[in-house]
């Protein structure tokens, strides 16, 4: 097993995924404006997770991924890249900062960056639904974005989120947003891995028992970042939840409580990873990805 291997697979990967949103945003016919907000947030960086990790199960499964894969997989991001616009607003979460420049609305309005947002969300699913897929596949893939996306899944996560500013949430609950905001997304990541890779029934739940932890785990995560990350290494400010009222797992457990959960969390993806490894197959890529997850080894 090599070292770093997510390291190399990202690098080897990244240009393409940017690429192909490029190309894909370069090509839309709308106002000059408005494709400039949008490529604005979609060229500003970020760590490309989502993509990666339909990418990286592709590579898993069938040692390889293809153009058609890379566009699905880019798709995402666009729908990833709307939500950060949308959540950065002054009625959201109020930021100025984002993947290391100024918010979408400081540059360009709220109003333009409402519509960018608009336009993130729905080109995506023009674009996936133009790829010469399986239809059977294609169907299946704009089904499942389309409820991880919407008032079932990321966007219900979000009005869990705004709501509890107003209150403090139990565990429970808390959870339930976290697996609806960012869960929803990483979820349907490793879903359409699966699909795109045409794994068995059993495969295809061990990923999704495997999404729903790194899903929660990315927020946990996300969440202690907020209170032990540097606005230099995010790209982002620091020390927001708190001073917009947030419930989030270092708030409601402190920090330790929040790494043992997170623990926790990232345990149940080895176990889910390891009925893939049972049957021979390569996990160390996906493996890999939980070092993202750095944990102090003492809760
Ligand atoms: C930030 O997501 C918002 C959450 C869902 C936690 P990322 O941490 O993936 O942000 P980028 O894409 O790297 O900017
Ligand atoms: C964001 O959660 C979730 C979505 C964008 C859907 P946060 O509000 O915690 O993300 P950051 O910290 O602003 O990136
Ligand atoms: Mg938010
Ligand atoms: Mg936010
Ligand atoms: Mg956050």
């Amino acid at each position: 097993m090599k070292n770093n291997q997510v390291e190399e697979f990202k690098q080897a990967t990244i240009a393409k995924i940017d690429q192909c949103l490029d190309e894909y945003l370069a090509g839309l016919e709308s106002y000059p404006v408005l494709k400039e907000a949008m490529r604005y947030s979609v060229d500003a960086g970020g760590k490309r997770l989502r993509p990666f990790l339909i990418l990286a199960i592709c590579q898993t499964f069938k040692g390889t991924y293809s153009d058609l894969d890379l566009q699905a997989a880019s798709s995402l991001e666009l729908i990833h890249t709307y939500s950060l616009i949308h959540d950065d607003l002054p009625e959201m979460d109020n930021d100025d900062l984002r993947r290391g420049k100024p918010t979408n609305h400081k540059v360009y309005g709220q109003a333009m960056a409402v519509l960018a947002g608009d336009g993130l969300l729905t080109t995506a699913f023009e674009w996936l639904s133009r790829l010469e897929l399986d239809p059977a596949i294609q169907v299946k893939l704009i089904h499942a974005l389309s409820k991880a996306a919407g008032p079932e899944g990321m966007v219900n996560g979000q009005v869990g989120d705004i709501q509890g500013e107003q209150h403090q949430l139990t565990l429970a609950q808390l959870q339930r947003v976290h697996r609806g905001k960012t869960g929803a997304l990483i979820q349907y990541a490793c879903y359409a891995g699966g699909l795109l890779s045409n794994v068995s029934a059993e495969y295809q739940d061990a990923l999704k028992q495997f999404g729903i932890q790194f899903g929660l785990a990315f927020q946990i995560y996300d969440d202690i970042l907020d209170v032990v990350g540097t606005e230099a290494e995010l790209g982002k400010k620091v020390h927001k939840d708190q001073a917009e009222n947030k419930n989030t797992y270092p708030g409601l457990l402190g920090l330790e409580g929040a790494q043992k959960e997170l623990r926790h969390s990232v345990q149940l993806m080895r176990e889910s990873l390891a009925v893939l490894h049972q049957d021979g197959i390569d996990i160390s890529l996906l493996a890999d990805f939980l070092n993202y997850f750095k944990i102090k080894d003492k809760a």
